[in-house]
């Protein structure tokens, strides 16, 4: 017979997941004043997608850490997924919403899972909530990623109203607020060129950085609509962001 204990087990998993989980609600309480410049730059791009259906599924949507009441108030109805069981209840203590609230793990089986997203919301647009490019830590992928995850985001992508804001690398300091210029940096059109940019401006002093692609780069379909954030996420890690969408 499954115990109490089983219970336990599996919400502990939930909640300190590499993803995201209580490590994220604390960082997101506690750098909240340090995220502020770049919420508002996100929530720019995010007010100026004008998406086909007032229903939204925010997928990976965690507290909403990253989103302005005025962008969440827009929809009529709001299907919220995370696996993290205090997601959900942070989200709409913030927003003071009803949500839908859907705990399914869409990867349980695989990347191929995400698909059943357009079969369980046929009149949804959907917002991947900073959730790409953590798709890593949460799925086995084997070589062939990230082109066999490519392949299945533009069938599911192709006639819906979609935005993404995702890792496309992330950048650990040695020692914290790396007074480095940011724009020069996000100006880079590839990585590679980000790298370069990075490099050119840390050359001559003492800071070492650890360097983690997300492999999001090329990840989703092209749109007209793309640019580059950085989030401060804490004083020492520095993701610089893609956010992009379609209509
Ligand atoms: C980087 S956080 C998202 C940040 C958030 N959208 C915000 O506005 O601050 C990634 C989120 O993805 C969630 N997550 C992890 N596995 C998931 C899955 N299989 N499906 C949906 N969300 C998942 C985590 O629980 C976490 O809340």
């Amino acid at each position: 017979m499954i115990g109490p204990d089983y219970y336990i087990t599996v919400n502990i998993k939930k909640i300190i997941n590499p993803a995201g989980g209580i490590y994220y609600h604390i960082n997101a309480i506690y750098y909240k004043k340090n995220w502020q410049s770049f919420i508002s730059l996100l929530n720019e791009q995010l007010m100026a997608w004008q998406p086909s259906c007032k229903n939204i599924v925010i997928f990976g949507g965690s507290g909403g850490y990253c989103l302005k009441p005025e962008f969440v108030n827009q929809f009529d109805e709001i299907v919220h997924i995370d696996p993290d069981p205090l997601a959900s209840r942070i989200f709409k203590w913030r927003f003071q919403k009803n949500i839908q609230i859907n705990c399914k793990n869409y990867f349980s089986k695989g990347l191929e899972g995400l698909s059943d997203l357009k079969k369980d919301f046929p009149n949804y647009s959907i917002l991947f909530s900073n959730i790409l490019g953590q798709i890593p830590y949460i799925v086995k992928i084997d070589d062939n990623y990230p082109q066999s995850f490519c392949n299945i985001l533009a069938n599911l992508l192709n006639d819906i109203s979609w935005f993404s804001f995702h890792d496309l690398l992330s950048l650990h300091f040695n020692k914290p607020n790396p007074a480095l210029c940011w724009p020069v940096i996000i100006e880079g059109d590839s990585n590679n060129d980000l790298i370069d940019r990075l490099q050119q401006q840390t050359q001559l002093r003492p800071l070492k950085i650890n360097i983690i692609d997300h492999f999001t780069e090329g990840l989703l379909p092209q749109t007209k609509s793309k640019i580059k954030l950085v989030w401060p996420r804490t004083p020492t890690s520095y993701h610089i962001i893609e956010a992009t969408s379609q209509t």
